[in-house]
């Protein structure tokens, strides 16, 4: 099924759909859709040699941009421009931007998620979560995550595909030869046990107490208190780590730690752990930042950053266990 029957086929799913005109919210998703694929041929191209060409340009976080992180940007942008997105909040962007003053929705996203990975040829993507908007531009995307209409991802990896959720479960969907997406899941479940996790362990020294304890038992294996052995998976590129987690289970974890800047661990609450969690969640597994849920959590501010943990269910309990000790 292509992604445009999908959404026509799906108009019920959304518990907020009395708020917006659905046709409206499955044009957005299109758009989204349609930058993704202009997206992908760029990545795809040899033409396009130095998209991993860092940019004199900093963002919000004080990083470097580089070349694909701004035209993947630009892209999202204009494809939206004349589309019903009101508000704009970009990883790439300082501030929210008006796109459309009659629109009805407010749009987060990364537009390149992953960027270390460009040159390197790793899975990157491009993640985005939708709200309803409202007149104020903080109030409509400074809002929890159980909030959002719909989020998904898209990986442009050996394969592009495209993870959705409107709300009542998790699909996702390929690109074909002829650039449309074609469903492959319509019901994701992550299986809720797990002998698999995913964590950047060079920050050992730096973790909270919690968090080695969690990973020195699975490092023990069969003589461990979980008494498994674990396998350890961890690509660097959040949406490939989570489609993997999605697709046979597992557990991600990016917890604060004690280097500079990274108090509240690296990734944004808004254009990162909310629209993944949205996913996660949908597909019954769990996401936290360690004690609660992240969905519950009211961003403060439109860059800030969150301690993220997700995965299979009864995984994520243990590591919760220890964590509230
Ligand atoms: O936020 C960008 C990101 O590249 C994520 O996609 C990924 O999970 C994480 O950062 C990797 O961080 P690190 O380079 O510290 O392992």
């Amino acid at each position: 099924m292509h992604l445009s029957k999908f959404l026509t086929e799906n108009k019920n799913y959304n518990h907020n759909l009395k708020k917006y005109d659905y046709n409206d919210l499955s044009k957005v998703i299109s758009a989204i859709s349609y930058s993704a694929i202009e997206i992908s041929k760029i990545i795809y191209s040899p033409q396009s040699k130095d998209l991993g060409r860092v940019t004199g340009v900093q963002n919000s976080d004080g990083d470097f941009t580089k070349s694909l992180d701004l035209k993947a940007d630009e892209i999202i942008k204009q494809k939206l421009k004349n589309n019903y997105v009101k508000w704009y909040a970009s990883e790439e962007e300082e501030e929210i931007l008006m796109l459309n003053d009659a629109g009805s929705f407010a749009l987060c996203v990364d537009p390149l998620d992953g960027s270390s990975n460009i040159e390197t040829n790793a899975p990157i993507g491009t993640i985005f979560g939708l709200y309803t908007a409202n007149s104020n531009p903080l109030n409509s995307i400074l809002q929890k995550g159980e909030n959002l209409i719909s989020s998904g991802f898209f990986i442009y990896g050996p394969r592009t595909i495209f993870v959705l959720t409107l709300g009542k479960g998790t699909v996702a969907f390929q690109l074909s030869d002829s650039n449309e997406f074609i469903l492959i899941n319509k019901n994701i479940k992550i299986p809720n046990n797990t002998s698999e996790f995913s964590i950047n362990s060079s920050n050992y020294n730096s973790w909270p107490n919690g968090i080695k304890e969690y990973i020195e038992i699975c490092l023990d294996g069969e003589n461990g208190s979980y008494e498994k052995k674990y396998n350890m998976r961890w690509v660097g590129s959040l949406v490939a780590d989570a489609f993997r987690i999605l697709v046979r289970g597992g557990v991600f974890l990016y917890p604060q730690d004690n280097r500079k800047g990274y108090e509240k661990g690296r990734l944004r609450l808004v254009y990162e752990a909310n629209p993944v969690s949205y996913l996660i969640e949908q597909a019954r597994g769990v996401s936290i930042n360690g004690i609660n849920p992240i969905l519950s959590l009211k961003p403060k501010t439109l860059h800030e950053r969150i301690p993220l943990i997700f995965g299979s269910k009864d995984e994520i309990s243990k590591i919760k266990k220890i964590m509230e000790k």
